[in-house]
């Protein structure tokens, strides 16, 4: 087996974030350890906490960090704490001023129901036999990085948001969209709402041109409030879905809670992984990070799902560093730790047993090394 040498920058962030950032910072380590590795695990401060610390969301020496690092694994932001500062001081502007920095445009969401979790969709059995999907969202464009003003005229206020796209923006988003499609069941749906905004026609025409090169994909459109009622109804129609940055965030928690909690969906954000990735180092670092928030609620009481940062960390070793056999490895024993009935809080079934977010943590490590010995002697496959 090859072994790698990587830098990774932790940001655990706000509320759970910390939580769930060292559950995925100790399957890493564990990895590196046991498959003789070297990454270089550090922490760095972002959000609500680096604003505490030197008033800044997003300081200089974090972001000079994650330029240089090999991948980023970011936990959550934001909390109630810092919801009353302006718009571009809070917690968020850090986490966006990040992603625009590092030109990563796309951000990738894999949305599939886990054999050990079927019974936590809330859709009726007939309907999710094989939930599946990848969703595709611009991530450097549109409405969040349109100009936000508020005025006050004639003694009330008027506020606006402006979303712009350009043909690039659309295209390269796009082209990695169909990539992804064609290396899995060769379906895209495309989302906007080209009855009503201008952005959206530019969207559709756009993937239309693109479309052109890649004449194996079945290419489909559909308007977002037509794609939300769908992802509910009918969810397996969808391969994988390509939206704007307002739409795939809003369909991505959706399509989470399909599949049993938005604790268990990780991400991937980068610029164009086509010439080797993410991982060439030629477009920015790519950032990995669970799709949740930083529940301010469950911070500190060590009840979160550290799924969603577990399975970043895996996406993080397969597309990033190229480690396809170390993440089966670790999704394997994560699967395990499930079947047996571990489960963190908003997993639970009836049967099954409630633990904590670093219990859980333990039984899945618990389960990494179990298989690690028993699959080495036979040569390394999960
Ligand atoms: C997400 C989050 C972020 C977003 C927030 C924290 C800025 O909701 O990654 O989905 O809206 O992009
Ligand atoms: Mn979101």
């Amino acid at each position: 087996m090859i072994k790698v040498k990587k830098t990774i920058v932790l940001l655990p962030g706000d509320g759970i974030g910390p939580e769930v950032v060292a559950a995925a910072a100790a399957v890493l380590r564990d990895c590196a350890t046991e498959l003789g590795h070297e990454f270089s695990l550090e922490e760095h401060a972002v959000g609500g906490t680096a604003i505490d610390g030197n008033g800044n969301p997003l300081p200089e020496e974090t972001l000079r960090a994650c330029r240089e690092a090999d991948a980023v694994l970011l936990g959550a932001v934001g909390g109630p704490r810092w919801d009353a500062l302006p718009l571009d001081g809070r917690p968020e502007s850090g986490l966006l001023r990040l992603r625009k920095e590092l030109n990563l445009y796309i951000n990738l969401r894999p949305i599939r129901l886990r054999e050990a979790l079927r019974g936590l969709s809330p859709l009726a059995p007939g309907r999710r036999r094989n939930i599946d999907l990848e969703i595709v969202r611009e991530l450097a464009g549109g409405i969040y990085f349109g100009e936000h003003r508020t005025e006050r005229r004639n003694g009330h206020e008027k506020a606006f948001d402006v979303e712009t796209y350009s043909t690039p923006e659309v295209e390269r988003v796009a082209r990695f969209a169909f990539g992804r499609s064609v290396a899995r069941r060769k379906g895209l749906t495309s989302v906007d709402k080209a009855n009503v905004l201008a952005t959206s026609v530019l969207w559709r025409k756009t993937v239309e041109q693109v479309a052109g090169d890649f004449p194996d994909v079945a290419l489909g459109h559909m308007y977002v409030d037509n794609a939300a009622m769908q992802l509910v109804l009918a969810p397996e129609q969808f391969d994988v879905l390509l939206t704007s940055n307002m739409f795939g965030d809003i369909l991505s928690d959706a399509a989470a809670g399909l599949v049993g909690s938005i604790g268990l969906i990780p991400s991937m954000s980068c610029g164009d992984p086509s010439t080797g990735g993410a991982a060439s180092g030629q477009e920015g670092t790519p950032l990995f990070e669970p799709i949740h928030g930083s529940a301010p609620q469950l911070a500190g009481k060590d009840c979160a799902c550290p799924i969603g940062a577990m399975l970043s960390a895996t996406m993080l070793l397969r597309e990033a560093f190229g480690l396809g056999t170390e993440a089966d490895w670790i999704e394997a024993a994560l699967d395990r730790a499930l079947v047996e009935g571990y489960r963190t809080a908003d997993l639970a079934e009836a049967g099954s047993t409630v633990v904590g977010c670093s219990e859980f943590t333990e039984r899945v490590r618990e389960e990494m090394r179990r298989s690690v010995r028993q699959f080495e002697p036979y040569g390394w496959g999960v």
